[in-house]
């Protein structure tokens, strides 16, 4: 498929506008701020399905036309969207095929959003019809800048259709029932069945016990994959309705960074550029921040994304919304941008009169004033995105250490009852590349289909599911030079969560040169050690899982510390082609990741980008056209000084020359034009 992007001549900046909540002149009260903040991409019509079309064969676009008029007439561009993501009345009440049946079998009933079955005909013939009359009627204009579908797809639909279409689903993927017992193992239980429609879609009302664990798991992982689809083919049907209309027309849709019932990496071949709301509760770690900003990056093999939501301030879905404190919206924003972000947007533009996200953050809050600090901080921020144009626009950010990230792992994983209630994918998963990352090295996330070529360290853990290929493609890897970290449960099961003959870690057990014979799960609060040998020193804390590894061919570089299996193995390496694969058998506490992966990283001849970096701190770097771009961000509330050798440059936002040495104030941030280098920076 061609790459259609966006075309811009500086940083996008703008966010949800919705003017439908309040009469015209409000209208131009609103641009004439958006002017004053250096706002110039607004994403309009996310949630306007009823007055486009208030019947079954009658559309209004006037109020659009009127909108989309406006900002054209002020220099502003639109991020159109589709209008789909709330089913109007008149639809669910005439059609009620088109709302969803839940988890519980209850038909929905008119109301809320983000509530149509993917699989309704009503749907599938409404929600096309209408992005397709959007496209004929703006698709020339050069006020739309690209195309927002609908809005944060998510959640899943259990109704007849939905069951109907997995069936069919499921007949290419097995072609023969023998097929799909033997993969779920369906002779447990007495599972199996005997007839394509004895299918039945897993929820509460059979195998499914709450969110987390159930009882047949190759039947609830394959309904994530096809409700995961099935929600892509929705957006697919209006994506092509306007590529029909606009074969060059920029198609996206918000995507919600870590979001579990979606498998992005699926997706991504379908969005020309990715685009996603970025929410971090005040309790995240910026690190679990940057891993969102390196997954969303990575969709598209490096491509740089849109943030298309964050608030300015305040959110209103938390339990307790703290206000963002002075200067952190600013450095969220730039740490998008150091991650690969191409766009910084708000939601909202103006905090809405009434209804559930009246409490929501906006740029334009209830008082419509701009002395405040919000607006202030908004208005600056607008000025250093125009400040530093173009010059950013398109570069990458290169990476020699992969850390795995791969959706229906995380669902298999998740979906066993056992070995512990307490894991939990997307924890292990970021103290993985916590580690990396707050020791200044470049991460990029990939998963099986992606190329390990660029890379010298591939580190992983919860690798639960080995889909066919990937061992071959690990394999290859290690034996060309890079390194393979497999930690905790690593290739335990196939695609359909059936257990490897002879166990974990199934085809990857030449490779590592070690096999697993039990494994010990202890509550929260339990913990146990590693003692590291060799080169590596040190005795870390670990907890949650304990793997009893039997080493047929491997160097043993870590023992546990207690219990019962005190001093048997936990830490190893095998040397296999050039490079080594390494197995580690327990969840290691973070000054343990962190020796292990920089030991890693050293033995494959890794540099981090800024040598013993300060806890707080954290650096990125882009490469691009307009040259290398080199991101410092404090994340503390101290002022805080860092040398970075050999860095000569501008600071971007200060226009203060740079010459090593980096002071930053208190939620700093630091974009450093590098001075054409002596040494040659690494393209990808
Ligand atoms: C999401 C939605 C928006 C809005 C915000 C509130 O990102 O896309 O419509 O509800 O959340 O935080
Ligand atoms: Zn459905």
């Amino acid at each position: 498929m061609t790459t259609r992007l966006p075309t811009f001549t500086k940083m996008p900046y703008g966010g949800d506008w919705n003017p439908e909540q309040w009469e015209r002149p409000v209208w131009d009260e609103d641009v004439s701020l958006f002017e004053q903040a250096g706002i110039d991409l607004l994403s309009v019509n996310i949630f306007a399905w009823t007055t486009l079309q208030p019947g079954e064969d009658t559309y209004d676009f006037t109020r659009l036309d009127d909108v989309l008029g406006l900002l054209e007439s002020h220099g502003m561009r639109a991020c159109l969207g589709t209008g789909t993501a709330a089913v109007p009345a008149w639809m669910a009440t005439r059609f009620p095929d088109v709302m969803r049946v839940d988890e519980q079998g209850r038909l929905h009933r008119f109301g809320g959003r983000h509530n149509a079955c993917p699989n309704s005909p009503t749907y599938r013939r409404f929600a096309p019809a209408l992005a397709g009359k959007l496209a004929r009627r703006y698709g020339g204009r050069d006020v739309v800048a690209l195309w927002h579908v609908s809005n944060e797809f998510g959640g899943a639909c259990y109704c007849p259709r939905c069951e109907a279409a997995f069936r069919l689903w499921l007949r290419e993927r097995y072609s023969t029932l023998d097929a799909l017992n033997h993969a779920w193992n369906a002779a447990f239980w007495s599972q199996t069945i005997t007839a394509w429609e004895e299918i039945v879609a897993p929820n509460e009302l059979n195998v499914q016990r709450g969110q987390r664990t159930t009882a047949l798991q190759g039947l609830t992982l394959d309904y994530q994959r096809f409700m995961s689809d099935a929600l892509l083919g929705a957006y697919r049907l209006e994506a092509d309705a306007i590529r029909a209309e606009i074969p060059t027309a920029a198609v996206t849709t918000n995507l919600m960074g870590t979001y579990r019932p979606l498998d992005y990496r699926a997706w991504a071949p379908y969005l020309d550029v990715v685009a996603w709301d970025s929410y971090p509760s005040p309790s995240d770690a910026p690190a679990t921040t940057a891993l969102r900003h390196t997954l969303m990056r990575s969709l598209k093999a490096g491509q740089p994304f849109m943030l298309m939501e964050q608030t300015p301030s305040q959110q209103n879905w938390q339990a307790y919304n703290a206000l963002k404190r002075p200067g952190v919206m600013r450095l969220q924003s730039w740490q998008a941008v150091a991650h690969g972000a191409d766009a910084v947007m708000f939601f909202q533009m103006r905090r809405s009169p009434g209804a559930c996200e009246k409490f929501h953050g906006a740029v334009i809050e209830h008082h419509g004033r701009t002395d405040t600090r919000v607006f202030r901080e908004v208005a600056q921020l607008g000025a250093e995105l125009r400040r530093i144009g173009n010059v950013t626009l398109g570069s990458r950010v290169p990476a020699r250490v992969a850390v795995w990230f791969d959706w229906p792992a995380w669902w298999a994983v998740e979906n066993s009852s056992g070995p512990t209630a307490a894991l939990e994918y997307l924890n292990e998963v970021t103290a993985l590349y916590t580690a990396f990352h707050a020791q200044g090295y470049a991460v990029d996330l990939v998963g099986p289909d992606d190329d390990l070529g660029r890379y010298k360290v591939m580190a992983s853990t919860l690798l639960y599911l080995l889909p066919v290929g990937a061992a071959e493609k690990i394999t290859a890897f290690v034996e060309g030079g890079g390194i393979f970290l497999g930690g905790l449960m690593t290739g335990v099961a196939d695609e359909s969560d059936r257990v490897f003959p002879g166990g974990p870690p199934g085809p990857l057990r030449e490779l590592l040169g070690v096999w697993v014979e039990e494994v010990d799960a202890l509550p929260p609060g339990h913990a146990n050690e590693v003692i590291l040998q060799g080169k590596l020193d040190g005795t870390f804390a670990c907890t949650l899982l304990f793997e009893q590894l039997r080493v047929e061919d491997a160097e043993l570089l870590g023992t546990y510390g207690q219990d019962f299996y005190a001093g048997s193995p936990v830490l190893t390496r095998r040397w296999a082609g050039k490079g080594q694969a390494w197995k580690l058998g327990t969840s290691l506490d973070a000054a343990g990741l962190r020796v292990l992966v920089r030991f890693l990283c050293d033995e494959a001849g890794v540099q981090p980008l800024v040598p013993d970096l300060p806890d707080g701190l954290e650096v990125t770097r882009r490469e691009g056209d307009g040259g290398c771009f080199l991101f410092l961000l404090n994340h503390t509330a101290q002022k805080c000084q860092v040398t970075v050798p050999g860095l000569s440059g501008t600071d971007l936002l200060s226009g203060e020359p740079i010459d090593q040495t980096v002071m930053l104030p208190p939620r700093g941030v630091r974009l450093v034009h590098e001075d054409q280098l002596e040494k040659e920076p690494e393209r990808y």
